[in-house]
């Protein structure tokens, strides 16, 4: 059995799919009752764990031999993911392959590489076998501007450098990897798509692919974060997030990783292809 935490989310839900696919036994977890029945419907098992609830997340952790843990960007995610280890352990999982952000170690200067890099510790203390999966920018984050770019015709850049995107599915796929395959323990694998892009080559790909204008537009770092929080992230998070952002002009999150084609035989996935695959949400 292997329990998938955060199984609705961005990695979660194509982590479950690809699970199956390969014939896995899996336990998808949801914080929502209202979403057990579409969870249950993809053939799998599905229960609802609070990451508060101690006694939850050890209740969706019995019987499993492995987990997935994830938790989204919150100010509580240490914690969160901590009582979930905590509860693994409690109940003898094996080996937990854990999702945290490329880069996070004790040697990270960056506040999520800091906070990734708090779990990352716990776990490799815990006794329990680990794997870290450490992703770039996921290329789904461009959806959360999908209305504004089929409206304006505009991509709002807050990065202002080119960076490595990676499609979500390649995460889940090389998590999916880790999570049935030998030979995944302790090892650290860093996620990056296979090329990187700036705001202007963005705007390109989604003007070829709509056949429709779009430009970009700068973002400055009071407007990204004024962004985020409008959307509902915490205030310390949407810091975290300006924080990071702010290494793109460097050409810090220009860097390709292997690691995509190497676990899994062929190339990662591309952006052109990402935008082509989700053209309605962009017109
Ligand atoms: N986005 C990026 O570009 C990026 C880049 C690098 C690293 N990361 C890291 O990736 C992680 C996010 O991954 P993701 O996008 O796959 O996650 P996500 O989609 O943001 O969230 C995963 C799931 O967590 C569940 N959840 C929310 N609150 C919960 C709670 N209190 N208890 C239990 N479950 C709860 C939600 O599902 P339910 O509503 O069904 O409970 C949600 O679907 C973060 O740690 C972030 O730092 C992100």
């Amino acid at each position: 059995m292997i329990t998938v935490f955060g199984a609705t989310g961005t990695t979660g839900a194509p982590l479950v799919d690809t699970l199956l696919a390969k014939g896995a036994n899996v336990r998808a977890v949801t914080s929502d009752p209202t979403k057990l029945d579409a969870l249950k419907a993809k053939g799998c098992e599905a229960v609802t764990a609070n990451f508060t609830d101690t006694a939850a997340l050890e209740q969706a952790c019995d019987g499993a031999e492995k987990i997935y843990l994830v938790t989204p960007a919150h100010l509580d995610m240490r914690q969160w993911k901590a009582n979930a280890i905590e509860a693994a352990k409690a109940v003898g999982v094996r080996h937990v392959v854990m999702a945290t952000g490329l880069g996070a170690s004790p040697k990270a200067g960056l506040t999520f590489g800091k906070w990734h890099s708090e779990n990352q510790e716990q776990l490799k203390e815990s006794g329990l076998d680990w794997t870290f999966v450490q992703p770039t920018y996921f290329m789904q984050n461009l959806l959360w501007q999908a209305d504004s770019i089929a409206k304006d015709g505009v991509y709002h850049d807050d990065l202002g450098g080119p960076v490595a995107w990676i499609d979500a599915r390649d995460i889940a796929d090389v998590a999916a990897e880790a999570l049935t395959a030998p030979g995944y323990e302790s090892k650290v694998l860093g996620l990056t798509g296979p090329e990187a892009f700036a705001a202007d080559d963005i705007a390109a790909i989604l003007s070829e692919v709509t056949g429709r204008t779009v430009t970009s537009a700068p973002l400055s770092a009071d407007e990204a974060k004024a962004a985020m929080m409008a959307g509902g992230m915490q205030d310390e998070v949407a810091a975290a997030m300006v924080e990071l952002a702010s290494i793109a002009p460097k050409g810090y999150l220009a860097g390709i990783e292997t690691t995509v084609s190497d676990v899994l035989g062929r190339p990662a996935r591309r952006l052109h292809d990402f935008v082509s695959e989700n053209r309605d949400a962009f017109v």
